[in-house]
């Protein structure tokens, strides 16, 4: 699982599908089958992460698998070993499954080319963030009883966002209407081409949409590039009660996290748990991340 790119909507269907049951069966306190028992899962995280890795290590030893959640700070890649030889040596030991996060884009592709095993991207540099835009699916699908036909802004740092990205794929596959809302200097090169709405307006772009998914300034990403003040960020673009009223009213407000509270939003907003589905949306990556590699599992096993 690279990308959403080359998944059919079929396919995302399957994966939300079972997904969904394992939500289900999560809340109503049920152990599930363990698909996964006598593989092994490695975790690669060459970037910071809370949220993904913590809900790969859950997934995988719900379904039965022996995790290893590799430290990278303490890994012979501090020593020099590059990505391609770090990924072979693990490759050797023969694991089932290999979840990677890495910050360059396409890193993970190419590991994947080296390797034997079913590889998970668990988000790579500005390029896809997979499992993160199959949990956002899966929430809004819960959350609208639909996952077609929805208005969905995207709004901020789109240019620097893996996120943005592996949603756009995902959201136009499945017919949505899906609005870009952020500063020109945020907007990636070539946006006019991406067949999407796009402005630096927020009244405009929130405009009757059914979700409104905000997203962080990734400042790690930004070398060089314009960074506005927060300030001044927080006021044209910044998501508060008062924005909200442009769109729908029964509206939904996403977050991937990590949220940078007063910058992209608006702290008792993303609290509002009758506006924000925030923590529905990190307890869907545990299920959306279960169905992906008992998937993944199933279609190796033949
Ligand atoms: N949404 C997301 O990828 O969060 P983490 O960086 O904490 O994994």
């Amino acid at each position: 699982l690279l990308g959403i790119e080359p998944l059919h909507p079929l396919e995302i269907t399957e994966i939300l599908d079972l997904a969904d049951t394992y939500a289900e069966s999560a809340r109503a306190g049920e152990r599930p089958h363990r698909p996964l028992q006598g593989l092994t899962q490695v975790n690669m995280f060459f970037e910071n992460s809370t949220r993904t890795q913590a809900s790969f290590e859950i997934a995988g030893k719900r379904l039965g698998a022996d995790v290893m959640s590799m430290a990278m700070q303490t890994s012979s890649v501090k020593k020099g070993e590059t990505l391609i030889d770090t990924a072979m040596t693990l490759n050797a030991m023969r694991p089932d499954l290999l979840v990677v996060r890495h910050p360059q884009s396409g890193a993970v592709d190419l590991l994947a080319q080296k390797v034997d095993c079913a590889v998970l991207n668990a988000g790579d540099g500005r390029h896809e963030h997979p499992t993160q835009a199959l949990l956002d699916a899966l929430t809004i699908r819960r959350e609208k009883g639909r996952l077609h036909r929805l208005t969905i802004a995207i709004c901020g740092d789109i240019a620097h966002s893996r996120v943005a990205r592996s949603n756009l794929i995902l959201l136009g596959k499945m017919e949505n209407r899906v609005r870009l809302v952020g500063p020109p200097t945020l907007m990636p090169a070539g946006v006019a081409d991406l067949g999407v709405e796009v402005t630096d307006d927020m009244e405009e772009g929130l405009r009757d949409a059914d979700v409104v998914m905000m997203l962080r300034l990734q400042r790690e990403r930004m070398d060089g590039a314009f960074i506005p003040s927060e300030r001044e960020y927080y006021h044209r673009f910044g998501l508060d009660a008062a924005k909200l009223t442009h769109a729908k009213p029964d509206a939904i407000v996403m977050h991937p996290g990590p949220m940078n509270r007063g910058v992209e939003i608006d702290g008792t907003l993303a609290d509002d748990i009758n506006r924000s589905v925030i923590q529905e949306q990190v307890e869907m990556g545990v299920a959306v991340r279960m169905a992906a590699m008992e998937l993944l599992a199933r279609n190796r096993a033949g």
